[in-house]
């Protein structure tokens, strides 16, 4: 039911874990499914120099973080806005209709990260 390529980020997801001083950090979570993402970016110069995450949920979810994260590693913050759940499937040779899901909480995150370091903080807001 998986390909490969989903097997193979599942099994051995790339990028997994925390950066001490990130620049931006956000969790996404599915409400369906409860599956959630804790994602940390560095950037530098409008440039995503690291990425990691901390991933809790089922296969599908790991392998479409994972694979979100080495799309948008050294990219520009436009480049990674512009990763999108469909890229994210398609890059990992499709996902089984049910699962589709999982490859929008890993684009979402991404892209609530870059979003929430592209806006300035609400007058007032703590930090
Ligand atoms: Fe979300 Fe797979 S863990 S259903
Ligand atoms: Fe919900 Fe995978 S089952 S993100």
């Amino acid at each position: 039911m998986y390909t490969d390529k989903v097997m193979d980020h599942f099994s051995n997801p790339r990028n997994v874990g925390q950066i001490e001083n990130p620049n931006v950090v956000v969790k996404v979570g599915d409400p369906g499914c409860g599956d959630a993402v804790l994602i940390f970016l560095k950037i530098d110069d409008n440039v995503i120099t690291d990425v990691k995450y901390k991933v809790y949920g089922c296969g599908a979810a790991i392998a479409t973080t994972s694979m979100a994260s080495t799309m948008v590693e050294g990219k520009t913050l436009e480049e990674a806005l512009e990763v999108t759940d469909e890229k994210v499937a398609e890059a990992l040779g499709g996902l089984p209709d049910s699962k589709m899901h999982c490859s929008n909480l890993a684009a979402t995150a991404i892209r609530a990260a870059v979003t929430r370091y592209l806006t300035p903080p609400e007058e007032g807001a703590a930090s």
